[in-house]
Order: C-alpha cells, then sequence, then structure tokens
C-alpha cells in the first residue's frame, strides 16, 4: 500500500512532538502540555497508524500503548555483568569500607563519595543505540537477563529515543519502581475488581515488568531513575559518578538529580545517612537505604571489583522498621464467603512515625508457625505500604498468663458452627443468615466491579442490615423511599439517588452479575470467559460439567464451585428473586457461528486488510479462540510480513500458517478440515 506524502510528513510530526512532550514531561519535569492534550496528538498517531500499518517503527510513540502478547521471554547477555552491592547496617561497616578503600589505594586522602538513594524496585538494562531504545533487560543473574524491551517502551519515564549529544551506543542501568501514590491507586482498583492485592511496590513492580502482554505493563504506574552505566561509545566519557549522572539527564534519562548527596569525606557521608534516613517517610516512593560511590570514574577503575560487587560502592541499608508491642486481644472477621480470619489487636506503638495498632494474622497455620498467644510481647514491621506483619514472637519474655488463640468452632458473628476444609487454611461460616456474611457480600455485589451500585457503602448497609430491610442482594432491588426514610440521616435526595442507582443495575451485563454472586474461586476474569461463552445465568446454570471443563481455563476446582452454588436452594431462590425484581443483565454476545469451533488462532506480524482485534473478534464470533502465544495447542497463525518468534515457533510445531488472504478464505469457505 503507498503511503500519500502528506500523511508521512502528518505522521513524522507526531512523533516528534510526541517524543518531545514526553521529553518535556518525565526528563525535565516540565511539561508544556496538559495530559489530554498529550493522548489527542497520540490518539492521532495511533489512527494514522491503524490506517497505514507500515508507518509503525518499534520506537514510535505509539508502543507506549503496549504491543501484542509475546510468546515468551528471550535471554539477553548483559555485554558488562551487571553487578549487586555488598551491605552495611552500621556505622563500623561504613568506615570499614572507606578504610579498606584507603588501604587498598594506598594513601590517607579523604575519599570523595557521591550518596544516591538506594530505591526499592528492580534493576534493567536499557541499550541505546544511535540515541534509538534497542533493547531492554531485567538483571538476571547479573551476566544474562530477560529481555523486556516491549514492556520497557510503555514506561513513559523511558526515552525511546535520547537527546542531541547522546553516545552513538550507551547501555544504562537503573531501578524501575512504583510510587506509592499510584501504587495505593492500582490496590484500590484490584480490591474492587476482586482481584489479589500487591504487598509492596516492589512485587508490584516486578510483577508488572514480567508481564508476556505489553498492554499490561501500560498499564501500571511505573517509572525509572537511572544509576550507572555499562559499556558506552562516546566521544567524551564522564569523569566522575556525579557527571556520569547529570550527562544522563542532559541526554533524556531520568535521574533523581534532587536527591544526590557529594560528600567530602567519609564523616559527610554518615551526616548525610542520617538525612536521608530522616526523609524516608516523606519520600513519595520507597527507599531502603542509601548507596555510598566513590565519586572518582578513575579511583572506580583503580579499584576494580570483587566478583560479584564493586570495591568503590557499598549499600547502606536502613533499619527495618520494626518495633516491639503486646498482642492485646485477636479478633475474628468473618468475610462474605464466610473466611473466618483472625486480626491481631496490638498495644499502639510508634513504627517509625505511623502507630501500629492492629496487624494482620492471616490464618491458623500462621499461628502456630508464630506460636503466638495473647498477652505475648512481639515485633511488629512496617514494609512497603502494606498493613503491618508480625515478624517474631518474644517467647522468652512470656511470664505463664500468656493465652493461646483457638480455632473457633463458631462463627463469632451468628453462632453458626464453621468447618475448615482438608486444604484451606481458614474456618468458614456456613450460615446462610450471617449477617457478617451478608453485609460482605452486599458490599460486593454493590462494588465497581461487579454491579457498580453507585453509594452502597458500609454506613447504608450497615443501617440496610440493622433494621432488617435485606436479607439477601435480591432484597435490595424491593427498596422503597419510605425504607430509606427510617435511616439517620437519610434525605429525600439521597433516597432517590440510592434507588436510581440500584434501578439502573438491573441491567449491567451477565459478566457483572456473575461476578458480583461471588461465587468462589469465580473473580472477574473467569466470569468474563464464563459470560461469553454461555451468554445467560440459565445457560450456565444448566451447563453439564462436560461442557464446564471443555471451556478454556475452567478447571475442576471452579466447576466444583459452580455446581455447589447451583445446587444450593438458597442461592436459586434469590436468583428467582433477583429475576422477579427485574434484573435482567444484558445477554453477552453468543458466537454467530460455528466454523471456527474448537480452534484456536494466533495472529502475528503486520495485517493490512484488517487489524489484529477485527480478526479475533472474527474468530470469537465463529466459536473459535484467539491466543497471544504459539503453543501445541494453536491451531492456525495467521502470519503477515514482519513475523519473526511467533512464526518460526509455529513452523517448528508443525502448526498451519495462513497469510491474509487465506484467513478470509477459510472464514468464508468455513473449511477447517481440509488445512
Ligand atoms: S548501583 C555496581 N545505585 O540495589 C553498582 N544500585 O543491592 C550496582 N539500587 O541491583 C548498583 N538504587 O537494583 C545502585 N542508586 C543506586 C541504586 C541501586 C537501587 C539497587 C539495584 C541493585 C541493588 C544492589
Amino acid at each position: 500500500m503507498t503511503i500519500p506524502e502528506d500523511i508521512r510528513t502528518k505522521h513524522a510530526e507526531l512523533c516528534r512532538q510526541l517524543h518531545y512532550h514526553s521529553h518535556l514531561y518525565h526528563g525535565l519535569n516540565a511539561p508544556q502540555i496538559s495530559d489530554s492534550e498529550y493522548d489527542q496528538l497520540l490518539q492521532q498517531l495511533l489512527k494514522i497508524e491503524q490506517d497505514y500499518p507500515a508507518l509503525i517503527t518499534p520506537n514510535s510513540p505509539s508502543q507506549r500503548v503496549g504491543s501484542s502478547p509475546l510468546s515468551g521471554f528471550r535471554q539477553i547477555a548483559h555485554s558488562r555483568p551487571m553487578l549487586s552491592l555488598e551491605n552495611a547496617f552500621n556505622e563500623e561497616d561504613l568506615r570499614e569500607f572507606d578504610a579498606r578503600i584507603k588501604r587498598f589505594l594506598g594513601s590517607n586522602d579523604p575519599i570523595e563519595y557521591l550518596c544516591e538513594m538506594k530505591l526499592d524496585g528492580v534493576a534493567i538494562e536499557l541499550v541505546y543505540q544511535d540515541g534509538q531504545l534497542q533493547h531492554a533487560s531485567t538483571r538476571g543473574d547479573g551476566l544474562t537477563g530477560e529481555e523486556i524491551t516491549a514492556n520497557a517502551r510503555t514506561i513513559g519515564a523511558i526515552p525511546l529515543q535520547l537527546q542531541p549529544g547522546a553516545p552513538r551506543r550507551l547501555e544504562v542501568r537503573g531501578e524501575v519502581y512504583m510510587e506509592l501514590a499510584p501504587f495505593r491507586q492500582l490496590n484500590g482498583q484490584r480490591r474492587n475488581e476482586g482481584e489479589k492485592t500487591f504487598a509492596n511496590p516492589r512485587n508490584a513492580t516486578a510483577g508488572s515488568l514480567r508481564q508476556l502482554d505489553p498492554r499490561i505493563t501500560a498499564s501500571r504506574p511505573l517509572t525509572i531513575s537511572c544509576y550507572g552505566l555499562g559499556e558506552i561509545d562516546a566521544e567524551q566519557t564522564p569523569n566522575s559518578q556525579l557527571e556520569m549522572l547529570q550527562k544522563l539527564h542532559d541526554w533524556g534519562l531520568r535521574v533523581n538529580l534532587e536527591r544526590l548527596a557529594l560528600a567530602a569525606d567519609i564523616d559527610a557521608v554518615l551526616e548525610h545517612y542520617q538525612q536521608f534516613l530522616a526523609e524516608r517517610d516523606q519520600l513519595p516512593f520507597e527507599i531502603d537505604g542509601m548507596v555510598v560511590k566513590v565519586n572518582s570514574f578513575a579511583l572506580q577503575q583503580e579499584l576494580g571489583e570483587k566478583s560479584r560487587t564493586p570495591r568503590w560502592a557499598i549499600a547502606c541499608k536502613f533499619p527495618p522498621r520494626q518495633e516491639q508491642t503486646r498482642l492485646l486481644d485477636v479478633q475474628l472477621q468473618v468475610g462474605r464467603t464466610g473466611a473466618i480470619t483472625p486480626v491481631a489487636h496490638l498495644e499502639p506503638v510508634n513504627v517509625s512515625g505511623v502507630m501500629v495498632s492492629r496487624a494482620s494474622l492471616h490464618n491458623w497455620d500462621e499461628i502456630e508457625r508464630l506460636d503466638i498467644r495473647i498477652g505475648d510481647q512481639l515485633i511488629v514491621e512496617r514494609a512497603g505500604d502494606v498493613i503491618p506483619d508480625i515478624v517474631k514472637v518474644l517467647t522468652e519474655k512470656r511470664d505463664g498468663s500468656e493465652k493461646a488463640i483457638p480455632e473457633p468452632t463458631s462463627c463469632p458473628a451468628c453462632g453458626s458452627p464453621v468447618s475448615r476444609g482438608e486444604d484451606e487454611v481458614v474456618p468458614r461460616c456456613q450460615g446462610l443468615a450471617c449477617p457478617a456474611r451478608l453485609k460482605e457480600s452486599i458490599k460486593h455485589f454493590a462494588s465497581r466491579g461487579a454491579m457498580d451500585i453507585e453509594g452502597l457503602g458500609d454506613r447504608i448497609i450497615d443501617q440496610l442490615l440493622r433494621l432488617n430491610l435485606v436479607h439477601s442482594v435480591a432484597d435490595l432491588y424491593t427498596l422503597t423511599k419510605e425504607d430509606f426514610f427510617r435511616f439517620e440521616r437519610m434525605g429525600e435526595v439521597l433516597a432517590e439517588k440510592l434507588l436510581a442507582a440500584i434501578a439502573a443495575s438491573r441491567h449491567r451485563p451477565l459478566e457483572k452479575l456473575l461476578f458480583g454472586l461471588g461465587i468462589r474461586h469465580v473473580g472477574a476474569h473467569l466470569a468474563k470467559v464464563l459470560s461469553r461463552r454461555f451468554g445467560s445465568l440459565d445457560n450456565l446454570r444448566q451447563a453439564s460439567r462436560e461442557a464446564l471443563l471443555e471451556t478454556h481455563e475452567i478447571g475442576p476446582q471452579v466447576v466444583e464451585s459452580l455446581q455447589a452454588f447451583f445446587t444450593d436452594q438458597h442461592n436459586l431462590d434469590v436468583l428467582q428473586q433477583l429475576e422477579a425484581a427485574g434484573v435482567k443483565p444484558e445477554e453477552t454476545a453468543q458466537p454467530q457461528g460455528t466454523i471456527f469451533s474448537g480452534k484456536v488462532f494466533v495472529f502475528t506480524g503486520k495485517l493490512e486488510r484488517f487489524s489484529r482485534s477485527q480478526g479475533q473478534e472474527l474468530v470469537e464470533q465463529q466459536g473459535g479462540r484467539a491466543s497471544g502465544s504459539v503453543s501445541k495447542k494453536t491451531d492456525y497463525l495467521v502470519a503477515g510480513p514482519g513475523a519473526g518468534s511467533k512464526l518460526s515457533k509455529a513452523e517448528e510445531l508443525g502448526i498451519t500458517i495462513l497469510d491474509e488472504e487465506g484467513f478470509l478464505q477459510l472464514f468464508k469457505t468455513g473449511n477447517t478440515e481440509e488445512q
């Protein structure tokens, strides 16, 4: 397809503007346009590239939104090993580090050090050739890492091209991390959608970088701070660590320049350490220490390295945020599935600036592991942003008055008997009328990822239960304005708003209702899978075990849980009441044909006659499945020009390979047997 000249020019201009504004925003922290103006430019670029896919280049700003999924991570060797750091835990260790350096150099002159923050994230290497990002990799074992280029391209703070004056070849190292505010937001979102939350920003970062689908990485708030070099091919190389960081910044890379401290000698380093420690809680991200580096590159070279760590740098670890306190009591919480979890109530204690009075005890295996008793002295730790953890019990401090924490035999909320399944870690309340379960089920049903009933939060649900107005989620739909008027602090406007929000949820898509019902093991994703496959609640209820098991991603555990749900008369009554109350989810589009039924397709390379998502839609419309990666289960690979590793893998596995024309032909004739 020929591309009109004016389109080419427009495309090049959009790329230039997007690279420029990205640098202003991330590299210089001085944006000139708003986020929505940036997004408008990006949308224009995406539209042009959709119409003229030949214009897509690996470093087009369009790649920020994430390219198609990979089938695996390629190993990549670092041209210079990515070293690790030795640790110093106290003043003595630091002084010894300085003394060792002086001994090695045979001089007693004071050494100038650069103090940097030790960011708590994931180390990566970026390789730029002629100013263009060529590839990115994780540290791995220091010699070989995993290639994560497509994921790195989605991180706004990683420039896809460097500023003029950058070296011909530059290998740069840095820490990818997540700031605390976006991390909390991400976890909140995941909680709403019924997904597992991340324990701390570092885990969230590592998980986000290791995604085979770069579009997922693109949705995670990652950023980077650069701190070191690999190989560099430049006219002039920097002479010191500080000069190097300044240069990296000039070349367009993100460096935490404002939080560096140059120290004339080791005494000054110790002062900076105290300052970094004091600032730690005010920072918008987690740091777990301070890195001290000999500033002069000439001295660094002279000092060299030991097997895995340089002699010229050390990490001064911060003391963990731990304190000693006492376990006052254990409260039992009942979740919506009836799971009973123990929560520790502690004598309030200040753990580096934050008062801590509760900690999670997780389950009775954990109680046994810690050997914890009420009245025990213990150590709590605040790591990352999470609820504090009990690290250990000071059993030597016991005086004999401590009391064991027995596993409950009845539910603390309703008194029903509880039971613990063989491979379960917590007991569960089975009481159908349990108010604690009911409250949590309603909260989940109304949550944003489920039926999205705005305004139906804790306070309202508490009152609904107190006034005995709801006994199941179905009762929400028969509430009247008069019912709400019985609440404390309830005006006409709020009551009407709530009723309207409840009414609006009657026609949410099936997957939302299915997720909202809180069936064990059926989270937001599987609810979607099941809705697509079965189309209606009735179909799902009547589906045979075999039909369920044939559904991709549905295993025996989910099937058992679905069957248990649909054979419980109480649940069937609730479903009937929901239907009677007019809760009619939009049916999910069912396949329109069966040409591709049971067949798995993968699309790769540049497609010109239709977009990848259009191709995938055609497959799904005809009962097939589109996957992101090639495996033994793949039936067809639809490959356009430029197809790479997926094509070779499909050839290796003997999978039928089609070009666009072949795919369309197959769609028209529906003859999948002959291929
Ligand atoms: S320098 C030879 N500088 O800490 C130099 N590392 O424990 C090696 N880190 O793998 C690393 N902030 O992931 C360096 N300012 C900083 C750092 C830093 C965080 C991480 C990095 C490294 C680990 C070593």
